[in-house]
């Protein structure tokens, strides 16, 4: 059967239906990798990947990347540390994976590092009932329709990424909380990223919490951070996925942002994540 297409939504990302993730080549590997460029966000339904086809599935995409650093020091897959782990399942008193099952307020991953991955690999191994949605809300939109007067504020400015803490808000291991935003330890990238491949432009702003916008007042600096999270967290710019067992779905980090639902912590929910290299961003 041929490969199809089904939109997710209005604001980015579609279903790709007709293939195999585990044997993908010639003219559907080409259609995947288009529609890849094109949407931003693509989930395959209805097929488990063992670790070794997910970590070859990724691969399609580029080059892998190793997880950040967790908060307890380790890897979570010993046996596929470019593998990592998001759960919030914990098993003889330590914890599985990453994130738990609280919030995960809007981010891209990594982009603490001079050289974030420029895309994520997330498949659903095992999921609670409800609870635990993720969204993605497309940053090139963002950027197109951004009011004049932000674009104009923003233009040639860069920001601090934070290093010391995860998407869940947690501390990471070697690092201590600084009142100062400015002192706010992690990369410092461009609020306008083009990417290499499309030459398009989009906002990146990583994550709100201790960002900080080089060379300003911090008051100033956080207003404009207010503002411009403001503008890009619309509902307009994002869509919601409801996972699946056996889902599998792919973003673009650079181009988006991404959020995730609470859940109920009794429940389980099990995730496991590639996440592919990306280059230094370019204003
Ligand atoms: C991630 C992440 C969201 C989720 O893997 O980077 O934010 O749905 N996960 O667990
Ligand atoms: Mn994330």
């Amino acid at each position: 059967m041929a490969l199809q297409l089904v939109p997710l939504g209005e604001a980015a990302g579609v279903e790709v239906r007709g293939i195999d993730p585990r044997a993908v080549t010639g003219p559907d590997l080409e259609a995947l990798l288009s529609a890849w460029r094109d949407h931003l966000v693509l989930l395959i339904r209805g097929t488990a990947l063992t670790d070794p086809e997910l970590i070859a599935f990724a691969r399609v995409f580029g080059a892998l990347d190793p997880p950040g650093p967790n908060a307890y020091g380790a890897p979570f897959l010993p046996d596929f540390p470019e593998l990592n782990v998001i759960s919030n399942v914990v098993k003889d008193g330590q914890p599985i994976g990453g994130l738990g099952a609280g919030e995960a307020v809007w981010h891209a991953d990594m982009t603490y590092q001079d050289r974030p991955p420029k895309a994520a690999v997330l498949h659903a191994i095992e999921l609670p009932e409800s609870g635990g949605d993720t969204y993605f809300a497309n940053m090139i939109t963002a950027y197109e329709t951004l009011p004049g007067g932000l674009k104009q504020r923003i233009e040639g400015h860069a920001a601090i990424h934070d290093a010391a803490h995860n998407s869940a808000g947690q501390l990471r291991k070697g690092y201590k909380e600084t009142a100062d935003v400015s002192q706010t330890p992690g990369a410092r990238h461009s609020l306008v990223r083009t990417d290499p491949d499309t030459g398009r432009k989009a906002l990146f702003l990583g994550r709100r919490p201790h960002s900080y916008i080089l060379g300003l007042e911090v008051a100033e600096s956080e207003d404009l951070l207010d503002a411009l999270w403001d503008h890009a967290t619309q509902p307009r710019f994002a869509i919601a996925h409801q996972w699946r067992v056996a889902d599998t779905l792919i973003w673009n980090n650079l181009c988006l942002l991404h959020r995730r639902d609470p859940f109920d912590d009794s429940a389980r929910r099990i995730m496991h994540r590639a996440q592919i290299a990306g280059d230094h961003p370019v204003a």
